[in-house]
């Protein structure tokens, strides 16, 4: 009975490519302790990675490892729901009525329809300009309330609540109008090559993205590499907006290593930014690996995986059919004849 009342929980992450430091520090990880406290659906966003090419063995792989990971980060099969975005036809079938009370001009105005389009020039295809509905639907679909995501997510949410108050004043009441939960200081991890910018799975310099697979080695050397200032002053190692890249680094030391940013900046006054750089790479790695190691285990056992994915989507589909049922009877289409 007490599962009844706990608020409910929707997030997910594409696998598409490999999955950042970004990815976990400004989602997969706040996703954790939820799972105590709601009703947690998390969903590898298979549909969504359509909306930019993709290699169909490639997906298939990284479907499985993103579920891998995200039982490697802890979420719990045994509380929480898991499950593949496509499993769960209903997705596509919500989008579809979604649709149908979205403007085309609010979807011509989102960020990463944008920056899609700028970084796809040949590809601006249907499902980019989409990708924002079908995001909805996956949130609406399960009544969520809250939405645990990154800064650059955020602007979708609002237009998910848009869509969910616009469809509660023409419908009657439908939908729960759901609200983001943002993490402090994860919600915006910034390339090591350019930290005015996030970092990003679809960078091309790989040298700017640490990856949730990358090896101790790699991680000490992109760390290195990274990119500060030209600041050699006792107190360098300063959180300030004028130091976009020692800023980036503070806030990943600080949360891999749960030591504070306040705390981080007395610890290294008077040491340069070499010694710095390889504390965080430590920090990066000490929690990679047992991430890492877990992962490798779980891929080991496909059946065990497949076993949490077929749980996850008949628990997610029993959800989404009173859901659609629901949509579909309010907006007038007739109840299939049985
Ligand atoms: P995706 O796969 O791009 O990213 C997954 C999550 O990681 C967050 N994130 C970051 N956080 C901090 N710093 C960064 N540099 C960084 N890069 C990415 C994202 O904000 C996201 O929370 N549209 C979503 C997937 C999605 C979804 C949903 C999320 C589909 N349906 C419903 C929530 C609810 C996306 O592109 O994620």
């Amino acid at each position: 009975m007490a599962d009844e009342v706990k608020k409910r929980v929707f997030s997910g992450v594409q696998p598409t490519g490999k999955v950042t430091l970004g990815n976990y520090l400004g989602a997969i990880r706040n996703w954790t302790p939820l799972q105590q406290q709601y009703d947690c659906l998390f969903c590898v966003v298979d549909l969504h990675s359509l909306t930019v090419e993709q290699v169909p063995a490639e997906l298939r792989k990284n479907t499985f490892e993103l579920t891998a990971l995200y039982i490697a980060c802890g979420l719990d099969p045994a509380r929480s729901t898991l499950f593949i975005q496509s499993h769960v036809h209903e997705h596509a079938e919500l989008a579809w009525i979604l649709d149908t009370v979205t403007y085309v001009g609010e979807l011509g105005r989102m960020t990463q329809f944008k920056d899609k389009s700028r970084k796809h020039a040949d590809n601006i295809n249907m499902g980019l300009m989409n990708y924002p509905v079908l995001m909805a639907s996956d949130i609406l679909l399960y009544q969520a309330e809250l939405v645990p995501v990154g800064k650059d997510q955020v602007q979708h949410v609002e237009l998910t609540r848009d869509i969910a108050q616009r469809f509660n004043a023409r419908y009657s009441d439908t939908f729960a109008v759901p609200q983001c939960l943002l993490s402090k200081a994860g919600a915006s991890i910034k390339s090591l090559q350019d930290p005015t910018a996030k970092m990003s799975k679809s960078d091309p310099n790989e040298n700017a993205v640490i990856t949730l697979t990358d090896d101790a080695d790699a991680v000490r050397r992109k760390l290195r590499r990274a990119v500060t200032d030209s600041d050699t002053s006792a107190n360098c190692v300063r959180h300030s907006a004028d130091k976009p890249g020692v800023s980036n680094l503070l806030n990943i030391y600080s949360l891999c290593s749960g030591v504070s940013v306040e705390q981080a900046e007395r610890t290294f006054e008077g040491k340069g930014y070499g010694v710095f750089k390889d504390a965080v790479a430590d920090a990066v790695i000490s929690v990679l690996q047992p991430i890492q190691a877990e992962q490798k285990r779980l891929l080991a056992d496909k059946a065990y995986i497949e076993s949490v994915l077929r749980q996850g989507a008949e628990q997610a589909s029993h959800i989404a059919q009173k859901t659609l049922a629901k949509v579909y009877r309010k907006v007038g289409l007739v109840p299939k004849i049985r």
